[in-house]
């Protein structure tokens, strides 16, 4: 992994710095004791994050707080994406291309798209070492238009929206074929699930999601409490209101993650700020490996039949049959509970099915 570079102090001033330009070098450490991290303060009145007069308002505070610590969590998986790309640079007699592929980033439901040009100014922009194109995935027309119009003022080349939704993104030719990046930052319902998919159809080596509230499941949750109530004491787990709730969001993710699994990605589940900043706080990350899990693919199965949602499957979870096509079912669901013993699948390779955990 690249070392990271020296922090660029911040002016003091408000109104002091100018935006990155397309050369200028990152800026890639953030002052942790600054609200205001390694933004410029241009930016951040762009971003109508700070007032005009260079105020921080308490809202501003929150969100800004949100997003200066994903980047900060990105910054490591980023360079290490870098590094590897510079590798993997066709050299031209003995001396490296020197126009590097750039990292493709796309945010779905980027909103305002404040990750996006906080990413993009505190990366470099178009520096000439490795380019960062940004691409924000937005159902709001007003936004797009906006995140443009500032795009371009911001003169931010690599940039650009596409007023889409984000299940739209994943069969759209607007979107390059090969993504680096995908995010999701409090993406609505199920748009995270779409950008899990797109992920997936673009083999992007990293993900990072941020899930919002998703009703999806918790609807199907309560839809089928009485019958699963009938079966099993579990469903109490879910049987009051505020639980279904509770309960189908916390599955959605256990589920997300389980398919990013099964599909050739290591994933770690985090916080991203303390509660007290945000209740939809939970980061998913995921870096593509090529282990591709059919344990893990059995389990989110297994899952779906425990809690009466198998029928989520062909649209939720598309490419789980594909991957359990290759060995026989019966003997993975009947095996012992070695759930600590994965068996893993390479890209493009055969796997043995050794171990699953059956549910009760
Ligand atoms: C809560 S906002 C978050 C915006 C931004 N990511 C942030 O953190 O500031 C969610 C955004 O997702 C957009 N959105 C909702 N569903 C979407 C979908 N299916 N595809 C793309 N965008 C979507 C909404 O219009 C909204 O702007």
């Amino acid at each position: 992994m690249k070392p990271q570079r020296a922090h660029t102090p911040r002016p003091a001033a408000p109104g002091a710095s100018s935006p990155a330009t397309s050369t200028r070098e990152p800026a890639h450490a953030f002052a942790m004791d600054d609200p205001r991290g390694s933004h410029s303060v241009s930016l951040l009145k762009a971003l109508h994050i700070l007032t005009r007069d260079g105020q921080l308002n308490q809202d501003s505070r929150r969100k800004l707080k949100q997003v200066n610590h994903l980047i900060q969590l990105m910054a490591g998986p980023l360079h290490a994406l870098e590094g590897a790309a510079s590798q993997e640079a066709p050299a031209h007699g003995g001396v490296v291309n020197s126009t590097p592929k750039p990292l493709v980033l796309v945010d779905h439901g980027c909103g305002k798209s404040y990750l996006g040009f906080m990413l993009y100014e505190w990366w470099g922009g178009a520096r000439l070492s490795s380019p960062l194109e940004v691409i924000g995935i937005e159902t709001r027309s007003e936004l797009v238009e906006h995140a443009k119009t500032l795009a371009r003022e911001l003169s931010f080349k690599g940039m650009d929206f596409f007023n889409i939704s984000a299940k739209e993104a994943g069969v759209s030719d607007l979107l390059p074929q090969s993504v680096s990046v995908v995010t999701a930052l409090h993406a609505c319902d199920t748009a995270s699930d779409d950008a899990i998919e797109f992920a997936l159809a673009k083999r992007a080596q990293l993900v990072f999601l941020v899930p919002c509230c998703q009703a999806e499941l918790a609807a199907k949750l309560r839809a089928g409490k009485a019958k699963i109530l009938a079966k099993t004491p579990l469903a109490e787990l879910w049987r009051h209101p505020l639980h279904t709730r509770e309960m189908g969001s916390q599955l959605t993710n256990v589920l997300r993650c389980l398919y990013l699994e099964s599909q050739g990605y290591k994933v770690s589940v985090t916080e991203l700020v303390g509660w007290e900043h945000s209740l939809k706080n939970e980061l998913i990350t995921a870096s593509y490996t090529g282990q591709f899990k059919r344990s893990a693919a059995l389990r989110l199965m297994a899952l779906l039949e425990q809690f009466g949602l198998a029928s989520l499957m062909p649209e939720r979870y598309p490419r789980v049959k594909a991957l359990l096509a290759t060995a026989p079912l019966a003997n993975a669901l009947s095996s012992g509970p070695e759930i600590d013993q994965d068996d893993t699948l390479e890209a493009g390779g055969e796997a043995t099915l050794s171990s699953v955990a059956p549910l009760p």
